[in-house]
């Protein structure tokens, strides 16, 4: 028997994973009487992503701007919308800025997934479920062989990796010891429509598209596993329905690369899609290698078969076709990305949500 959910506060709901979690969600049969986005809106959170749904879905979408460190806010939110499930998405995600400035991961990643668990735990028996969105990057790095399962140890390399295996730990911890009802699901890496471009896949989407350079770290040859984000969506609300309460479950596309191998193919399909570069040569001359990031996890890759063997959830998405929506979907939405990069949009966030 499915868990029913009738409404569900999702955190973190206008960023990239969040934006596709919701839209995915409201087009199920199953979905939830009411969401409520709960997202303070950083750099990384965009509105705009989500106003022609927040037009159709009309009083069973909401959208709250407040900080997940704010208890007062999440306990509202919780109490006036008679929320009964969260799925906590909020996070700093970029891998980069965490190396630069930890101190925004720290506070959002740990104390905010904290005081989302205490206004959980404080509601009593209202809420049925916390799922934990958290990444594959907990495991540390692998070599040239072998997969991460359920059962790897933690081994987090970078200050963002080491919040969200902090944040995972708060919640093992508040199944374990206050009983609060928790499924965490651990993934590899996301691409699709709506990703913020300092993400690999859209930075050179849009670089190439431009004709500007496109910096690889190192030598290249660090391998992520990459997901279709619908995929991963399914995959969490199949956890949130299914699982049971303190079971973890990671969830990969089996579909590993090495870098310059997705940067290349993604310079073939900009320069079959688009008006050639102005001096004639294909975007493959747009490579530029740079130094490498600091602690870079050599390579990530997941065992999954815990969720489709529990779960029955497989992708139905395979890199190629995963990969050329997602690059036409960067060439037909030019408006956004140029709003996303501007600083007008500050100014719209400003002006619409204070
Ligand atoms: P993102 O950076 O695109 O979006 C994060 C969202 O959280 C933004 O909308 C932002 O405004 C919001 N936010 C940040 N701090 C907040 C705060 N203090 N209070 C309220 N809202 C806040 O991130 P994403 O790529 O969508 O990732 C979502 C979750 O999935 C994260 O927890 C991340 O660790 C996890 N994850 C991401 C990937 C990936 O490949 N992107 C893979 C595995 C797991
Ligand atoms: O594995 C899941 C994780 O994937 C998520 O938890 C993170 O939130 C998400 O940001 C992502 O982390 P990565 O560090 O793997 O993603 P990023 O897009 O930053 O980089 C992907 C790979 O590409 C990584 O090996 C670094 C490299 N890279 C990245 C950028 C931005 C480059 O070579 N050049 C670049 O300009």
């Amino acid at each position: 028997m499915p868990r029913p959910i009738q409404n569900l506060l999702v955190t973190g709901g206008a960023g990239f994973i969040g934006v596709n979690f919701i839209r995915w969600l409201f087009d199920q049969p199953d979905a939830p009487d009411r969401i409520v986005n709960f997202d303070t809106l950083t750099y990384a959170g965009n509105p705009l992503s989500l106003l022609d749904l927040a037009e159709k879905a009309g009083d069973r979408y909401v959208f709250i701007k407040a900080d997940i460190c704010d208890a007062a806010a999440v306990k509202k939110a919780i109490k006036t919308y008679h929320i009964d499930a969260i799925a906590h998405f909020a996070a700093e995600s970029h891998v980069d800025r965490s190396i630069v400035a930890p101190d925004e991961f720290v506070r959002t990643n740990i104390l905010g997934t904290y005081t989302l668990l205490q206004a959980a735990r404080e509601a009593g028996g209202q809420i049925q479920l916390f799922h934990h969105v958290s990444t594959d990057e907990v495991f540390g790095a692998l070599g040239d062989t072998g997969f991460f399962t359920e059962d790897t140890p933690y081994a987090p390399n970078s200050p963002y990796s080491a919040s969200k295996a902090a944040s995972d730990h708060l919640v093992r911890a508040y199944h374990e010891t206050y009983g609060l009802p928790t499924t965490l699901s651990n993934c590899s890496n996301n691409y699709g429509p709506f990703q913020f471009p300092e993400k690999l896949i859209p930075l050179m989407i849009l670089n190439a598209l431009e004709g500007k350079p496109l910096p690889i770290y190192g030598d290249g040859l660090n391998v992520r596993d990459w997901l279709f984000v619908t995929d991963h969506c399914a995959a969490i609300w199949r956890v949130m329905q299914e699982a049971a309460c303190g079971s973890t479950y990671n969830v990969g596309g089996r579909n590993e690369l090495p870098n310059l191998r997705v940067v290349e193919k993604i310079c073939d399909l900009v320069d079959a899609k688009a008006p050639p570069l102005p001096d004639g040569n294909p975007r493959r001359s747009l490579i530029t290698f740079v130094k490498d990031r600091p602690g870079h996890d050599r390579r990530y890759a997941i065992d999954c078969s815990k969720i489709e063997r529990d779960l029955g959830w497989r992708p139905a998405e395979t890199f190629s076709s995963g990969f050329e929506r997602t690059v036409d979907w960067y060439l037909n939405n030019s408006d956004w990305c140029q709003q996303v990069r501007s600083g007008d949009y500050q100014n719209w966030i400003a002006a619409h949500y204070g």
